[in-house]
């Protein structure tokens, strides 16, 4: 079974998917990571040279075509989603969990910005905002996840549970 973690930037997608896939055993994937791998270069260089849209067929292309072990957790970016057909394609090949989190938290974990090129220039207050309007539009996408958790307190040992219990 491969399960796919969604949600928005800073929600801990990375930390769980890896303290999951230890607690089942299996192997994690970081899509973004992959990207990174992949093309050699960070995700804020591939917006600068290709711009979003590329970026965004790049990363669809990347979760339709990897190699996944039959069992492994897999952590997607927060944008990928929200376009084409990514969410649908997830739901039809594995188990899909949105890790909510409200935007005043996302906000106090979301430190290290400049590797995120959507949000590297913003300050607090406008990331609140830019969060606030990113979420009403992401929300419908995240919400056809198969399991939704909240994110805040959550560790590999309460997600495994959670989606036992499903
Ligand atoms: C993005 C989230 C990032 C990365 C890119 C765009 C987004 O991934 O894919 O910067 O649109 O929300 P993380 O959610 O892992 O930060």
């Amino acid at each position: 079974m491969k399960i796919f973690l969604v949600g928005f930037m800073g929600c801990g997608k990375s930390t769980k998917a890896k303290q999951l896939a230890n607690k089942l055993n299996c192997l994690v994937i970081d899509l973004d990571h992959e990207i990174v791998a992949k093309t050699g270069k960070t995700i804020t260089a591939y917006f600068a040279e290709f711009g979003e849209s590329g970026f965004r067929n790049y990363e669809s292309q990347m979760l339709k075509t990897y190699n996944y072990p039959e069992t492994c957790v897999v952590a997607t970016g927060g944008g990928l989603p929200c376009f084409f057909d990514n969410m649908d394609w997830m739901n039809e090949h594995g188990e899909t969990v949105y890790l909510q989190m409200e935007p005043a938290q996302l906000v106090s974990r979301l430190h290290n910005r400049q590797k995120r090129p959507l949000i590297k220039d913003l300050d607090d207050d406008q990331l609140l905002e830019f969060i606030k309007i990113k979420l009403e539009e992401r929300n419908p996408f995240y919400n056809k996840a198969k399991l939704i958790v909240n994110a805040f307190d959550l560790d590999g040992e309460k997600l495994a549970l959670a989606l036992n219990n499903q």
